[in-house]
């Protein structure tokens, strides 16, 4: 297994190109499986995740063409003229949870599927009812058998769906299949989150009707068949915001081009609130590493809120400023692991349920760490940038399903990073 090698204490300065987003890039590819005409997406990320999505969909029967997104333009293309298979395996969505999303678009066009359902993760329970009770409403018969979910339906109609929580997952799966529903299907307390809206301008260009998407209420009026698309991924607001953090522990200046700071509002807000000086420009934002940095508090939200997917890379910042900080995870039951791998490193973090009370070091001291999740184990990077002497983080198969070329971007930068195979 490949490890990251970093030696700490390396000022960054130049610029950094986020890559196209991860969390918006897995539904889209998945919403092909809506139309048999070819859908061609650009800026689509190189990661894990993805690769495991085109072999969902490959194992599908969808035609995947990569050559030229591995040849460097980035496009790729699918297309679903001939899907033979409608089950998706417990070995793909155990690895992938995203997986599940194929049984919306499944059943809305063919009119049944069998999925499995995810099982437990490292950082939360993460259930699936809010997805299968809006297929249910929208007359799906559901039945759950040898841990595969069967669902069958003639025709899918719409319905008005409340979601118990706004769930970025069960947004998208029930828009997905509204998009083909008979009739109109009203989501209320919908997820607000920016890959939600680039997923229905991906769905209202395939010919989808959608109105309100990033607003609490969606609506989706159904049409009878959808046309192939061309879309640009939107960049990574996850990736864009943890070069921020490295920009603002380790500047220098730092320019992280192709950032949207619309979709970075509260963390933005935070960051200036502990005192890291940022300039949005124009497709960028420039952080200067000024010194000390003070403690906020910081609690994770749906968006427009705070992200879950920022936590871990925060604690770190707040592992070195300057008093003590409270930082609370609203979304995930067990999202913390990565703080007992960062006081291996010097800090001082205290965990009680579900707050993290970080208390500000002078110094973190590099250590050989574990990474456990995606964000986590970007989390033991920045320390590792931070932190004096030689960090060691392993399991890096972590990191390599969210972060685009992450050591070679930060080596570009100027630091001291490298990745050894294990
Ligand atoms: N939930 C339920 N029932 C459901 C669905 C969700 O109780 O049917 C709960 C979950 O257990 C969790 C909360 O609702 O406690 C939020 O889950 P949500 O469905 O919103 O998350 P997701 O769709 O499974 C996506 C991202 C995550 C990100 C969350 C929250 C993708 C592929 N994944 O997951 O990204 O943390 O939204 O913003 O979009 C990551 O990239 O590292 C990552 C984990």
């Amino acid at each position: 297994m490949d490890k990251i090698i970093i030696n700490g204490g390396r000022r960054l300065e130049g610029e950094v190109f986020v890559s196209g987003s991860k969390n918006a890039a897995l539904p889209i590819l998945i919403s092909s499986l809506l139309t048999s005409e070819p859908c061609i997406y650009q800026q689509v990320p190189n990661l894990l995740d993805v690769h495991t999505t085109l072999k969902l969909l490959a194992g599908l029967g969808v035609a995947v063409d990569r050559q030229p997104w591995l040849t460097g333009s980035g496009d790729l293309m699918l297309r679903a003229e001939r899907v033979e298979n409608f089950e998706a395996s417990y070995d793909l969505v155990k690895t992938m949870r995203a997986s599940f999303l194929v049984l919306g678009p499944l059943l809305a066009r063919f009119g049944h599927a069998r999925v499995s359902t995810p099982g437990g993760c490292a950082i939360g329970t993460r259930p699936v009812n809010l997805h299968l009770k809006g297929l249910a409403e929208m007359g799906a018969s559901i039945l759950q058998v040898h841990g595969y979910i069967e669902a069958k339906a003639e025709r899918l109609r719409g319905a008005r769906i409340y979601l118990d929580l706004p769930s970025v997952g069960a947004t998208e799966n029930l828009m997905m299949a509204a998009t083909l529903a008979e009739g109109t299907t009203i989501i209320e307390n919908a997820a607000k989150e920016p890959e939600i809206e680039d997923l229905a301008r991906v769905l209202n260009t395939m010919g989808g009707k959608i109105a309100g998407a990033g607003s609490d209420i969606m609506r989706v009026d159904g049409v009878s068949s959808l046309r192939g698309v061309t879309h640009r991924v939107i960049p990574d607001r996850i990736e864009a915001a943890s070069f921020i953090i490295a920009g603002a522990l380790m500047g220098g200046e730092v320019v992280v081009k192709n950032a949207r700071p619309e979709h970075l509002d509260a963390f933005l807000i935070k960051l200036k609130e502990a005192g890291v000086s940022i300039a949005p420009d124009e497709g960028a934002i420039r952080v200067t590493g000024n010194g000390r940095i003070k403690s906020v508090d910081v609690t994770t939200l749906p968006y427009p809120g705070f992200p879950t997917d920022l936590q871990a890379q925060m604690m770190v910042l707040m592992a070195v400023a300057d008093g003590v900080s409270v930082i609370t995870e609203t979304i995930f039951e067990n999202r913390f692991m990565h703080a007992q791998e960062l006081d291996r490193m010097g800090a001082d973090i205290r965990l009680e349920g579900n707050r993290a009370v970080v208390r500000g070091v002078k110094e973190l001291s590099g250590a050989p760490v574990m990474a456990t999740d995606l964000r986590a184990s970007v989390s033991l990077i920045l320390a590792g940038l931070v932190a004096n002497g030689k960090t060691e983080v392993s399991r890096v198969y972590h990191l390599d399903r969210g972060y685009e070329h992450i050591e070679k971007k930060l080596m570009a930068l100027g630091a001291a990073i490298e990745r050894v195979q294990g």
